[in-house]
């Protein structure tokens, strides 16, 4: 790590086994604990994913991460960070030689349209600000057939996206620590307009057809790419409609069903 991300780093856990380390995050940050506490475990009990799902965390063999920030600004300025989490995370992985990843909006890594990490982003705060994030990074390093079994979609892992020998958990936490500190502190200075172009260079899905999947419908349309604020842009039988990252789930054309919760769009 650079000696600049180690002045930031306030608290580091790493537990043998832990519900989620998000939840750990949450809590201790109900309690007071300060930008830069990070927790990593070696297994989650209760690993939690987008929109609900469950997120499989066998012992030892992923990476499991989450780390705590505070803002000034209100919990609703903090939406953008989930396309910056997955921007970076994809840099970092790239960075160690990782070729054909791409990111699936707001932040799904995939590699060969197989999921290989996600990102989890829970904030909270005052209306007016503070208020704090908590990022949740989970990478499949080695994941077993056995547990591979669990997953409800198709998935793939470092070992097979780098080849043998996978890089150590260590080398990568300590990779993905350096660059999420230092884009915390610039997102915090400049937004998230600095970090579009990196996350352009791994979009899946521009200018695919794709479904956009709400609560209580679709809507179909071919996808624009990213407007400056983080929104999806699809260009639709109606015209060009936007939506937030909140809780809906894109598909392409040809995928399979799965719902979203709640639409949030303009
Ligand atoms: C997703 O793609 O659905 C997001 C997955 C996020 C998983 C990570 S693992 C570390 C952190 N703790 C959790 O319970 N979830 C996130």
């Amino acid at each position: 790590m650079s000696p600049a991300a180690r002045r930031m780093i306030a608290r580091l856990k790493i537990h043998g086994e832990i519900d989620s380390t998000n939840r750990a995050l949450m809590r201790e940050a109900a309690t007071g604990a300060p930008s830069g506490t990070l927790c990593l475990a070696e297994c989650q009990s209760a690993g939690r994913g987008r929109l609900g799902r469950a997120w499989i965390s066998p012992f030892g063999s992923n990476l499991y991460l989450s780390m705590l920030w505070r803002y000034s600004e209100p919990p609703a300025a903090l939406g953008g960070f989930s396309l910056v989490a997955g921007a970076v995370v994809a840099d970092v992985l790239r960075r160690l030689g990782a070729e054909g990843l791409a990111l699936k909006w707001p932040n799904d890594l995939l590699w060969d349209r197989r999921k290989l990490g996600g990102m989890l982003l829970e904030a909270a705060g005052e209306a007016q600000g503070p208020s704090l994030l908590v990022v949740g990074i989970g990478i499949n390093v080695r994941m077993t057939p056995d547990h591979g079994r669990a997953i409800d979609q198709p998935w793939v892992d470092l070992a097979e996206v780098l080849g043998e020998p996978v890089v150590g958990r260590n080398t990568l936490a300590a990779l993905i620590i350096d660059a999420l500190i230092d884009a915390f502190e610039r997102f915090g200075r400049e937004g998230l307009v600095p970090f579009l172009s990196l996350w352009d260079g791994f979009d899946a899905f521009r200018g695919e057809q794709a479904r956009i999947l709400l609560a209580d419908r679709e809507i179909r349309g071919r996808v624009l790419g990213i407007a400056s604020d983080g929104a999806l842009r699809l260009d639709t039988a109606d015209g060009e409609r936007r939506f937030h990252a909140g809780e809906v789930s894109l598909r392409r054309e040809d995928e399979g069903e799965v719902r979203g919760e709640v639409g949030d769009e303009q």
